[in-house]
């Protein structure tokens, strides 16, 4: 088999840059591990900055996020028992739109299937050959059969487990990492959402947020051990938990229900330096993690995304390999950004095991600097609501 670009990996990353790249005329092939079914089962993002929305109408495959998808201008900071609000509309002049990566991903898969352009899932032992020279190629195994495929370019998109990264020698890589120590335990449920908007919560029992997929669905999320499992919380305890950390009136607006989905998610900060390896590129979580209380890791890739596909596509139609040679550098730029935000934010929210009472106080002090300050508000805003490509 034979292609312009292979792109490992069928997450929101890979799914997006098949798409550009073939409403650009460039072939591609997707090599996805598991079903379409378990990519969609994955319940993660809900916040999309414009340059995200934009570059999901530019793969053609934006009409029912515009149609579905909720306006949010500004967001909600809850602490000492009161809700601040922060007004991105008119700090930045920009909002954020809040729709699920499920149904992102639900709409390119049907983009993608009307493309005609391959997708093996269940592709088994993917694994990547002579990157570093002119001619790459993939082998993976599927219904027992191996298969080669020959192409010009590699993408990796294959999250931060996948099989690209780790195919790069350990000297050619640089990683950075920090681990926090607690995670986040998801609720999905079909109740009305507690409040119109987000609201961020840092209470002394741990953070708290409170978002929504719809009018009719909500996505909860509490900070909790790292040795607790989905096991030990029942949704009564959830929902006790949840009411325990939220305000007032928001406790009394809370409608419980049973849950769809629940499941915990570790938080890390990660980067990986570069992310070109001559004809192989990674992009997404594949090259680097943000904890998720910046809304960040979604947005993230679709800007790699941007980047690599405007660096390819160039590579077609002017033969130049500039965007190319300047893609690690420049992704890598905004990568650095949203990690800070997204460090930033976690440390400013949550409750830190080993903190001090001194250190409790100027949490305390930077979270009400936050909401008096103009200046330290628009930071904030412009930070969520992201910078433009
Ligand atoms: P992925 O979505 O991880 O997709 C990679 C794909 O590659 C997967 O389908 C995987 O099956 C496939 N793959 C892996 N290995 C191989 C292989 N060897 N061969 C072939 N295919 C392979 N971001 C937010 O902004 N807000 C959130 O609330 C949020 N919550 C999250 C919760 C969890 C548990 C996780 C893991 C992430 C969360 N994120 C969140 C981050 C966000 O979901 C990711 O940044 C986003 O999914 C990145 O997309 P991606 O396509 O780069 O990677
Ligand atoms: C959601 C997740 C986040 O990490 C975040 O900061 C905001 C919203 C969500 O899943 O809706």
């Amino acid at each position: 088999m034979r292609t312009q670009v292979a792109i490992i990996g069928a997450g929101p990353s890979g799914l997006l840059l098949g798409q550009l790249l073939h409403r650009s005329g460039i072939d591609n092939v997707i090599l996805e591990r598991h079903t379409g079914e378990h990519v969609l089962s994955r319940i993660r993002a809900g916040v999309i900055e414009q340059g995200a929305v934009d570059l999901i109408n530019e793969a053609g495959v934006g009409a029912r996020m515009q149609r579905e998808g909720l306006i949010h201008d500004g967001t909600q900071i809850c602490f000492a028992g009161e809700r601040h609000r922060i007004d991105f509309r008119a700090l930045t002049g920009a909002g954020v739109m809040v729709y699920g990566q499920t149904e992102i991903t639900r709409d390119l898969m049907d983009g993608r299937a009307a493309s005609g352009q391959s997708t093996v899932y269940e592709a088994q032992d993917v694994s990547l050959h002579d990157f570093a020279g002119e001619k790459p190629r993939v082998r993976y195994r599927n219904d027992g059969k191996e298969t080669e495929v020959a192409c010009d370019f590699i993408a990796g998109c294959d999250g931060f487990h996948g099989v690209s990264r780790q195919s790069v020698p350990r000297d050619s890589i640089r990683n950075y990492e920090r681990v926090y120590p607690f995670g986040w335990l998801g609720l999905l449920s079909d109740t009305p959402p507690v409040s119109e908007e987000l609201i961020y919560i840092h209470h002394p029992s741990g953070f708290a947020l409170c978002s929504m997929r719809s009018h009719a669905r909500s996505r909860y999320y509490l900070q909790c051990s790292l040795a607790e499992q989905v096991e030990d919380w029942p949704d009564e305890r959830f929902w006790h938990e949840l009411r325990l950390r939220l305000d007032r009136e928001a406790q009394e607006r809370l409608v419980t229900g049973p849950s769809i989905e629940k499941s915990i998610a570790p938080l890390r900060s990660f980067v990986a330096e570069p992310m070109r390896f001559g004809r192989m590129f990674l992009a997404g979580d594949a090259a680097h993690i943000v904890p998720p209380t910046g809304a960040k890791g979604l947005n993230l890739a679709a800007s790699d995304v941007w980047y690599l596909s405007r660096a390819l596509i160039e590579f077609y139609r002017e033969k130049s390999t500039a965007g190319l040679d300047q893609y690690s550098d420049r992704a890598l730029a905004r990568i650095w950004k949203a990690e800070r935000f997204s460090w930033w934010m976690t440390m400013l929210l949550h409750t830190f095991p080993d903190s001090s009472e001194f250190d409790r106080k100027v949490q305390l002090a930077e979270l009400d600097y936050l909401v008096k300050s103009r200046a330290a508000a628009t930071a904030l805003a412009e930070n969520y609501v992201g910078l433009p490509y």
